[in-house]
């Protein structure tokens, strides 16, 4: 039998709804085809962004949306992509299949984009191979009021108002594809950067420093105590990159065929973003005792192999039910961490990688991954409630992971809820829910499963895999026993 307890006297941190962010790269089909169709397309856009795409991120109340990179972000010089669209130069996407980028997608449209969302917009910076001046110009053009070469620029653009964006990452995978830099070299140049990166008007930036990939524990220790002082912090957010990838780099496996073996590698290695939280969570402990810094999850989610047949530059793959309990995995463990993750952001939105949204011409799809956002949403910004989770385990390979992860949160109108995932690809799992401090008078929920671990929706079946009303909840005095079929995720209300 498994076991949650949840003690409502112990809710004390918020859930920063940040972190059930997105991220989008001039990569593939995500902005172009994916957002942007341009002002003239047959498919229903406004001023060029897709109507169909905008309204199903709103759905699921998207806070943020990252841009243009990834390793795009490095090479990327803001410049090319304003004024008239006849105007800006061309060049070639290096990193992402050699392809044409016209840059008819730039900082206005991105910022349409945003407005239209009704969400934050995540600006990432080049330090790889763009300038101090021209980040700081960047961040003029963008948020200053007054009259200044950079705002007279953006009023001739068409843009009278400063947009006041407030998340800034200064440079992205600077230990790679953003320039190959050692921690000290980019720790040294953060602080240049983040200078000249100013606060205009009454708000003040948050900015996010290039945190390290998977385990590299020495990167965070380097970067955190060049930038975190008594004398205050240089960074408000580090990031952390960590992608869920069952096989090896060079044959990932694919996306939709997939052994129960594979499955429970993908899994395991999913939990594995417990331990990358808590050993970098752990040293940033020692320079920010007071956990004023986020660690910012700016990228994660599943890598397979491409789909067969499309561009390997592209990165599209497709997303199974597999990927919605690796997205619940994650977004548990994002949850219960909640002091000190303030925000996170799966790769990447449309078309790529671990998508919420597939396109194809006008055709829309929803992944599963979507509904595992959809069913999330009622934890953004309440009250995290701590869990202490006692779990069966399920073999994989020659250990064990837990069959069931949760977390739970209470929000403004006192109700609480809790999410459940269970990974045992064949059993069903009962868990008895004990609640403490809450009244217990009615409970419901929502459950996302399918008959087959590699079940999706696809253009010709779109609704395969999609939300359904979770009844198997029991209360019984204090407790709620539920039995969670296999391979599921179960959010549950209790009022
Ligand atoms: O998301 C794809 C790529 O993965 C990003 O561009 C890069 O930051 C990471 O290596």
């Amino acid at each position: 039998m498994n076991r949650v307890a949840i003690n409502r006297e112990q809710g004390r941190a918020r859930i920063s709804r940040h972190i059930y962010g997105h991220f989008s790269e001039h990569l593939g089909r995500c902005i172009y085809d994916g957002f942007w169709v341009g002002p003239d397309s047959p498919i229903p856009n406004t001023r060029g962004i897709r109507n169909d795409v905008v309204a199903a991120l709103k759905h699921i109340r998207i806070p943020n949306l990252r841009w243009p990179g990834g390793c795009f972000a490095d090479e990327y010089h803001w410049k090319d992509g304003i004024g008239p669209q006849e105007d800006r130069p061309k060049m070639i996407n290096t990193h992402w299949g050699g392809v044409t980028e016209d840059n008819s997608f730039g900082t206005h449209e991105f910022l349409d984009l945003c407005e239209q969302l009704g969400c934050d917009p995540y600006i990432c910076g080049n330090v790889g191979s763009g300038t101090v001046q021209e980040l700081s110009q960047w961040v003029e053009y963008i948020n200053l009021e007054g009259t200044s070469p950079m705002t007279e620029l953006r009023k001739k653009n068409g843009r009278a108002d400063p947009w006041d964006v407030k998340f800034w990452g200064i440079g992205n995978e600077s230990w790679g594809c953003g320039g190959n830099m050692t921690p000290e070299f980019y720790a040294d140049n953060y602080r240049r950067y983040a200078v000249y990166a100013r606060n205009y008007g009454n708000s003040s930036l948050y900015k996010i420093a290039c945190g390290p990939s998977n385990d590299d524990y020495n990167w965070t220790r380097v970067v955190m105590s060049k930038t975190c002082g008594e004398r205050g912090n240089l960074l408000n957010g580090l990031s952390l990159h960590y992608y869920t990838v069952p096989g090896e780099w060079a044959h990932k496996g694919s996306a939709t065929e997939f052994t129960e073996d594979e499955w429970l590698i993908t899994m395991r290695k999913a939990y594995h973003m417990d331990e990358l939280i808590s050993k970098h969570g752990a040293i940033m402990d020692e320079f920010d005792p007071a956990r004023k810094v986020g660690l910012v999850v700016d990228e994660w989610g599943t890598w397979f192999d491409v789909e067969p047949g499309t561009n390997p530059g592209f990165l599209y793959q497709q997303s199974s039910l597999r990927d919605a309990l690796v997205a619940a995995i994650h977004f548990n463990i994002f949850n219960n961490h909640a002091e000190r993750v303030q925000m996170a952001n799966i790769a990447q939105t449309i078309n790529v990688l671990q998508s919420v949204i597939l396109t194809e011409g006008r055709n829309i799809v929803l992944t599963p991954t979507y509904h595992a956002f959809d069913m999330f949403k009622v934890h953004h910004d309440a009250v995290k409630l701590p869990v202490f989770t006692e779990s069966e385990p399920v073999a994989v390979g020659f250990g064990s992971i837990p069959a069931i992860s949760a977390s739970a949160s209470i929000d403004d109108e006192d109700r609480v809820h809790v999410s459940l995932t269970n990974i045992d690809p064949v059993k069903e799992q009962k868990v008895n829910l004990e609640l403490r401090g809450i009244p217990l008078k009615s409970v419901s929920g929502q459950i996302l499963s399918s008959a087959n671990m590699q079940d999706h929706n696809s253009f010709d079946n779109p609704e395969k895999v999609k939300l359904r009303s979770f009844t198997d909840a029991v209360i019984s005095h204090s407790t709620v026993t539920v039995t969670l079929p296999s391979k599921s995720v179960v959010t549950l209300e209790i009022l």
